[in-house]
């Protein structure tokens, strides 16, 4: 029989975890039987969406090809873990309504202050100053989930808390086995 699959979906602001939550939480997931597949939002766009930039055309194609892999996925028993910032919950609801297995939002929500002062990729600080145009959180848009599955607050968690919530609601969804 088939595994019972299901979308993993982070959203959040450039820096808020997302990745590094896919990360962790993927040797995590295999060690419960689980086949996973991580699409990172900055792997996707060296493949997936090369040549594609950031206006909101740009992000709303590049999030729908994310949907539709994360779906193909996912109905064929796998965990698709999503991790873009999918900064516009219109088209997020739509990957939702064409999930043929669960879809599961996470929102990794951290507050500007404290992803400017981490700035680990050096990003916010030239958006402030101009150089990178349309950057979200700054000078583009971010809409937060309205009822995301799972919120979890990376400024203020450990990486350890935030899984836990995660792995808590999928097992409690009967999305993976308890340990
Ligand atoms: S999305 O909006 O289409 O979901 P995605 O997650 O693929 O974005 O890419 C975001 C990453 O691209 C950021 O983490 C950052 O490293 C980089 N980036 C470059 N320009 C921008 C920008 N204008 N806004 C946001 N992220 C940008």
């Amino acid at each position: 029989m088939t595994q019972q699959g299901f979308t993993l979906w982070f959203t959040g602001l450039s820096g808020s975890g997302k990745s590094t939550l896919a990360t962790y939480l993927l040797p995590i997931l295999k060690s419960r039987g689980k086949n996973v597949e991580i699409l990172d939002g900055d792997e996707v766009r060296e493949n997936l969406s090369k040549g594609l930039g950031f206006s909101k055309e740009d992000r709303d194609t590049n999030i729908r090809r994310i949907g539709f892999v994360a779906n193909l996925l996912a109905r064929n028993g796998c965990v698709a873990v999503t991790a873009a910032i999918s900064p516009y919950r219109e088209i997020r609801d739509e990957c939702r309504k064409k999930a043929q297995a669960p879809f599961v939002e996470v929102y990794v929500e951290a507050s500007l202050d404290v992803l400017e002062e981490r700035d680990t990729k050096g990003l916010y600080k030239k958006a402030r100053a101009g150089l990178i145009k349309n950057f979200t959180g700054v000078s583009d848009p971010y809409e937060a989930p309205n009822s995301a599955e799972v919120v979890v607050h990376t400024g203020n968690e450990s990486i350890e808390q935030s899984a836990a919530k995660i792995l808590a609601y999928l097992e409690s969804k009967n999305l993976i086995a308890k340990k």
